[in-house]
């Protein structure tokens, strides 16, 4: 029922040249995987170089990031139709985001709405820190992020969202989280907070991606849990046989 989706999270990572060297080796083979959704998310200035190299294929391009405002004086910053001229999708409030460059809840909330108005795709990035992961505290967190971050949205803003759960102990660890234990806390503080915001119907819908050391050797773990519907991928996505491993797995 939910089409099973794979990003890439190329974070700051790779030159103009370096992204279309990659993405060249990758086209071929990503191209065959018809039944997954597939987007790269590269940095902004290979934004231009990448759209033009996906036109006429089915693979998505995403941003990692966008400013709510429409236009104005926001140094450095770039707006959701800014994005959209070359996008589909854009991650929001990633934990790296969260962590060094203030991001909040409220934030993401407003960096969801604009992404809504401008029709992008938001990627919505939640997970708890070791800390609240060891104090027991995951299930709190993540309801709070959800209902502050999609807090307010309607209906219509909420379809088509897609959510990631990255536990932030997870992320570039090589330590992640297991299949059953992610799909235990997706069911009971993701989708449980998504039927009260939106519905059933909408909490059904919504793809919850899992984010957090995803290889081509675990990959397959993750695809296997019913509430899990693709990952959000970091360190392997930037290379070549694992990350075309990982949409495989996602395929099956
Ligand atoms: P890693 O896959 O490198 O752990 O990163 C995950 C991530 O942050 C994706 O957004």
């Amino acid at each position: 029922m939910r089409k099973p989706m794979v990003a890439g999270n190329w974070k700051m990572n790779k030159t103009v040249e370096q992204a279309r060297e990659l993405v060249a080796q990758l086209l071929p083979d990503l191209q065959a995987f018809h039944t997954v959704e597939r987007v790269i998310c590269p940095p902004f200035t290979a934004l231009l170089p990448i759209c033009a190299m996906l036109k006429g294929t089915d693979i998505g391009l995403g941003a990692q990031n966008i400013h709510w405002e429409a236009s104005g004086a926001y140094t450095g910053e770039e707006s959701a139709a800014m994005v959209k001229e070359f996008c589909q999708y854009v991650i929001i409030g990633h934990s790296e985001r969260r962590a060094y460059f203030g991001e909040t809840d409220e934030s993401v909330n407003k960096k969801v709405r604009a992404a809504c108005e401008a029709k992008l795709t938001s990627i919505v990035c939640i997970g708890e820190t070791l800390a609240e992961f060891e104090a027991g505290r995951t299930e709190d967190v993540l309801t709070r992020q959800v209902i502050a971050g999609l807090g307010e949205l309607t209906i219509e803003q909420a379809q088509g969202i897609v959510i990631a759960y990255e536990p932030v102990w997870a992320i570039g660890t090589g330590k992640a989280a297991t299949g059953t234990g992610a799909n235990e806390v997706i069911a009971k503080a993701i989708r449980s907070n998504l039927v009260k915001l939106f519905g059933n119907s909408i909490s059904q819908q919504t793809r919850v991606l899992y984010g957090g050391s995803v290889t081509a050797e675990n990959a397959a773990e993750f695809f296997g849990q019913p509430e899990i519907d693709g990952a959000l991928v970091g360190g392997a996505s930037l290379k070549i046989p694992g990350f075309l491993e990982i949409v495989r797995a996602a395929a099956k």
